[in-house]
């Protein structure tokens, strides 16, 4: 280490840095391009940009996943060459990923245990992992469930989890690469509180996210990205939040919908009694009822877990409830196959887009086309013709601002907005009677969930009925025409005066706290 840099890191405490790096992935993609990024020790540092600026990129090369193309890292002003995530581990840095590296049918507490243990003769000691979960969990205040099933546990429980990996690891240094974008607000500011608490103890946090409310509220510095260069590092009081998508975007971007007053037409969709109770003996649906009209946006708010997915489940068929009905336009379809039913009208994106909204090893092509009603379509003389595959595959992504290199390239290159986009785009194209809108923006760049809320009221526009299922409150509050709230499988608010309503009065309903009589709730059921 020269001199210079010593009395560097000295003055600022600069425990991480990144000088001069490039990463250009093996097909040609410039991911990163030059970027320098400086991380002072005791800091929680935000890392914003669009999708696929490279901001995961960029953190799986100083988590030693990747190779950077050019360029240094300095961990405490020392140059490092990690080979490897255990290089880096070693070198106290820790990352909880986009995308949860966990095995569910194992416990909490074996999970965290799993590959930390060193020396071959090792043998997992139920006990003492069950032990050491529990101390770690009071002392960094995480809880978790040591005995439970990790494929059993919340989203936000499983995210605890993987900071608690990180910890026992030793890890002074810790990724979080979109942490808040699977958390309800209340989950997400249980974390604050924690990554606050980790911040005061001496830990230094990187932070992703695209929710700059939250990068205002928790961070202290910024550094922002733009098609892989850096645009500046910031004080986070520096810029508004306007300023800052700026930077991310190149433009203004506004979130505030405009749409027309409701004009609905004939009720299309319908769901009565639907009853489910899981293998555990659970009930996840409790008598849900409700219909949506065309040219309505039904939104369904809750705490994640409260019935909302097996609701959406049931709805496109891939469960089966033990009691009720689903109509539409009068046809009965509770008994009829996933397929039947998206032929009958219904399109959807599903919350997790990598096991169910896309097949990730298949190329852009291959999942654009996965629908049997495309086919048709791309067919020449009854063959598929693949020139027309490729015409049409490239029309939805760039029409949906998918960032992406060749329409051969498979899902799994894509950054995780990209999916989103990429899964948004089919089913908007296929022009349904029902979309089923399930997060839709979890995960998406401002610039993106401002195209994307404008595709859904421009839906709605059409006179299409619209089910948006979502944990963002301020998404269902200005998108939707009518908001049920669920809360352990039951409907328990009906909301039809959105505009008189707030995120707190929803927040009691999801809590339990609030209830509005059975009769009211009715209501939601039409013929
Ligand atoms: N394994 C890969 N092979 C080829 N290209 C890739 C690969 N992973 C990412 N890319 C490309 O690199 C660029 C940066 O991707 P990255 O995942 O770093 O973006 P990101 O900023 O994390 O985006 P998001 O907000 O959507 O998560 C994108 O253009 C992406 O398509
Ligand atoms: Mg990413």
């Amino acid at each position: 280490m020269y001199l210079g840099e010593r009395q560097k890191v000295m003055e600022q405490g600069i425990i991480l840095e990144a000088r001069n790096i490039t990463k250009v992935y093996p097909g040609g993609v410039v991911a990163n391009h030059n970027v320098n990024l400086e991380i002072q020790k005791g800091e929680i540092h935000a890392l914003v940009g669009e999708n696929g600026a490279g901001k995961s990129t960029l953190m799986k090369m100083l988590f030693g996943m990747l190779k950077p193309t050019e360029g240094q890292i300095f961990v405490d002003g020392k140059e490092v060459h990690f080979t490897s995530s255990s290089d880096a581990i070693a070198a106290g840095l820790g990352m909880v990923h986009q995308h949860f590296m966990q095995v569910p049918s194992m416990t909490v507490a074996d999970n965290l245990i799993l590959g930390a243990e060193t020396g071959a003769f090792f043998k997992v000691d139920r006990k003492k992992a069950v032990q050491i979960t529990k101390e770690l969990s009071e002392k960094y205040n995480l809880k978790v469930d040591a005995q439970k099933k990790v494929e059993d546990i919340s989203l936000a429980m499983r995210q605890k989890l993987e900071i608690l990996k990180a910890l026992y690891r030793g890890a002074n240094i810790l990724i979080l690469d979109e942490p808040t974008a699977v958390l309800t607000p209340q989950e997400t500011e249980e974390l604050f509180e924690q990554l606050k608490l980790l911040r005061e103890n001496g830990h230094t946090i990187i932070f992703i996210s695209h929710k700059l409310n939250e990068v205002k509220a928790l961070c202290n510095r910024m550094t922002i990205l733009r098609d892989g260069k850096t645009m500046g590092t910031y004080d986070v009081s520096e810029l508004s939040e306007q300023e800052i998508s700026r930077l991310m975007v190149g433009r203004d971007v506004s979130l505030d919908i405009e749409k027309d007053d409701a004009a609905f037409g004939k009720t299309v969709f319908s769901v009565k009694d639907l009853n489910y109770v899981d293998h555990f003996g659970k009930t996840r649906l409790d008598h849900v009822s409700f219909s949506i009209k065309q040219g309505q946006i039904l939104g369904i708010a809750g705490i994640d877990g409260n019935g909302q997915s097996e609701l959406v489940e049931a709805i496109v068929g891939t469960l089966k409830p033990q009691g009720g009905k689903v109509t539409m336009n009068g046809k009965d379809l509770t008994n009829l196959s996933v397929l039947k039913r998206q032929e009958a009208g219904i399109s959807h994106v599903s919350e997790d887009r990598l096991k169910y909204g896309t097949a990730p090893k298949l190329s852009l092509e291959d999942n654009m086309i996965s629908k049997v009603y495309y086919t048709k379509r791309l067919k020449t003389g009854g063959l598929i013709d693949s020139k027309k595959v490729t015409a049409f595959t490239k029309g939805i992504l760039d029409e949906f601002l998918v960032k992406y290199d060749n329409t051969k390239q498979s899902v799994s290159e894509l950054s995780g907005g990209n999916v989103q986009k990429l899964v948004v785009g089919r089913e908007y194209d296929y022009d349904p009677e029902l979309l089923i809108m399930n997060q839709p923006t979890r995960g998406i760049d401002v610039g993106a969930i401002e195209f994307i809320r404008k595709r859904i009221v421009e839906m709605r526009q059409k006179q299409k009925a619209i089910l948006l299922v979502s944990a963002d409150l301020s998404e269902v509050l200005s998108l939707s025409d009518t908001i049920l709230v669920m809360h352990e499988g039951r409907i328990v608010g009906y909301i039809e005066d959105v505009k008189n309503t707030s995120e707190n009065e929803l927040g009691l309903y999801m809590l339990g706290v609030k209830e509005d009589a059975r009769e009211r709730i009715e209501g939601a059921y039409c013929e």
